[in-house]
């Protein structure tokens, strides 16, 4: 049986981490004026610089032979074909057949998928322009004014990100709220708010099964029932994105405004599909059709670009070589942009649920380390937050850049700002501060990664095409790490005892530990049976 850490390249890689470990950064580009130039490379409106990296040419090479002898062509290519990929769950996995914009078939299981993927996509186009242009009417006969989408996880992380990158595109009467915390606090703050007369909740589960989702779906309810009337149609202010049309229509959602998707898309990469109505509603049909487009141009770059020139490839291993080599326990995810605040909390559900795995896809345990802890927060706060540690702590951080060039107009002097900020960080991450060749106790030692992605522009497409390019940096590690990137069993682990526990409130609680137990009567005094 072929063991990755056995392979005659994982001991290549070993033998060169060794060999380059006191190599500094900086000096890789006074031997190789032309580093820039060969490690930077563009895909329609991104550009990476990937030369900052504690990575010599010959480490690359074989980092590059890591993927050449990796299932990578193999899986990529049943992945898109549909083949069951997800193997714990017996599903294939498709998030890329809802940005296909090509001609042909997809067929899955003997039936062509694209024909439903087309009339979903049809569905979500009659619904937004409707409540946009405002031939949507609430029951009272207004216009929707507010969208609340209800949803945890993939069900809001992804439109929750998206909308906020794209709110310069947002229709200008429509406000966009997402609610997704158990925590009654959330829900309440955002209720009281709003006018149920002309508020729309779309509430977004795949299974219309969440608790949390649930519980805060029927909480919007009754408050729509208490303030709009007992007799006042639900039907009109709540529709649902979800797989679970049944479930949905017991709510009270009219059945053509249960918006549907397939059990073959999972929830962290599901803003392609109904889950990215509230992205429909804010920038329109055409946005959203948009942001496909990016992403389908990336998914045809990463599906024939060589590995050397593949944007999702190259950064993929750039991450192994840090977590499988360099001992590196994290990655950080820095966006100078305001608009993208929310990106470091999507790519860390994207990343951390994908591949926080420790058995391969036979169920063997793997003798090698898997996703990093991805986390961050937007430049230039995180200056002054974090990233001392990042300068002089003992921790060793890789860093992604991320930017878009164009500044709002009016707000050059502020992008501009913005942007030198960045630079100089990842300049000063680089090169330290060394006096006269001598290290100061006090200095900055410096020889610290990062990667610089650069959008010309935050548009749908770009954004779209910078999501599907995580999205595929995630899939390759899990290829390379040979572990199956699309299941989340230790999240059911915590719904399912969530769901014991709350069952037995009111009841005897012998089954838990002691300190569940304990704590659970600590609870149940203020709750009383
Ligand atoms: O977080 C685990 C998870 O299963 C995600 O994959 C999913 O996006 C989220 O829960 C919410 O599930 P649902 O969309 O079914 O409510």
């Amino acid at each position: 049986m072929f063991q990755l850490t056995r392979s005659i390249t994982w001991q290549a890689l070993r033998r060169l981490q060794a060999d380059t470990a006191n190599d500094r950064i900086a000096d890789y580009f006074a031997a190789d004026p032309q580093r820039f130039d060969t490690m930077s490379l563009r895909v329609g409106g991104l550009f990476l610089d990937y030369s900052k990296h504690h990575i010599s040419r010959a480490v690359l090479d074989k980092l590059l032979e890591l993927a050449d002898h990796s299932a990578l062509v193999q899986r990529r290519a049943q992945m898109f074909s549909g083949d069951i990929i997800n193997v714990t769950e017996d599903r294939p996995v498709l998030h890329t057949a809802l940005r296909n914009l090509g001609e042909g078939p997809l067929w899955v299981d003997g039936q062509d998928v694209m024909p439903e993927i087309h009339r979903s996509r049809e569905q979500l186009r009659r619904f937004s322009e409707a409540v946009r242009s405002g031939e949507w009417k609430g029951h009272d006969g207004q216009r929707i004014k507010d969208v609340v989408n209800i949803g945890i996880g993939g069900s809001d992380l992804g439109p929750n990100m998206a909308c906020r990158a794209l709110l310069k595109y947002r229709h200008p009467e429509l406000n966009f709220h997402f609610v997704s915390n158990v925590d009654g606090a959330h829900i309440q703050k955002v209720l009281s708010r709003l006018d149920p007369a002309t508020t729309l909740f779309i509430v977004s589960t795949k299974t219309f099964s969440t608790q949390e989702t649930l519980l805060n779906a029927k909480t919007a309810r009754r408050w729509f029932l208490e303030h709009a009337g007992p007799d006042a149609d639900v039907g009109a202010h709540f529709v649902a994105a979800s797989t679970n049309r049944q479930a949905a229509m017991e709510f009270g959602i009219r059945e053509e405004n249960v918006f549907e998707f397939w059990a073959w898309v999972g929830g962290r990469y599901s803003m392609w599909s109904s889950i990215g109505l509230p992205i429909a509603l804010a920038v329109g049909f055409d946005g959203f059709l948009e942001m496909l487009q990016g992403a389908y141009e990336m998914d045809q770059h990463f599906l024939t670009a060589p590995n050397e020139a593949n944007m999702p490839v190259l950064m993929a291993l750039i991450g192994i070589w840090y977590i499988n080599f360099q001992g590196a326990e994290t990655q950080a995810i820095v966006p100078y942009d305001q608009a993208l605040h929310q990106l470091p909390a999507f790519l860390q559900q994207l990343d951390m649920e994908s591949n926080g795995k420790s058995v391969d896809i036979f169920g063997r345990p793997v003798d090698y380390k898997t996703g990093p802890i991805v986390w961050g927060q937007t430049g230039s706060n995180g200056q002054h937050a974090f990233f001392q540690l990042l300068h002089q702590g003992t921790r060793y951080v890789p860093i992604d850049f991320i930017a878009s060039l164009k500044p709002e107009p009016g707000m050059e002097d502020h992008h501009f700002a913005l942007l030198t900020n960045m630079l100089a960080q990842a300049n000063a991450f680089m090169e330290g501060s060394q006096k006269g060749g001598e290290l100061d106790p006090y200095s900055c030692p410096g020889n610290r990664p990062s990667s610089t992605l650069l959008l010309d522009e935050l548009t749908p497409k770009n954004l779209g095409a910078l999501i599907a390019l995580y999205e595929h940096k995630v899939f390759v590690q899990g290829v390379i790490w040979n572990i199956n990137s699309f299941d989340q069993w230790g999240v059911q682990l915590g719904k399912r005892i969530a769901g014991e526990i709350s069952s037995r409130l009111d009841a005897h609680s012998q089954d838990f530990d002691a300190s569940t137990q304990g704590l659970l009567k600590l609870v149940r005094e203020h709750f009383p049976a």
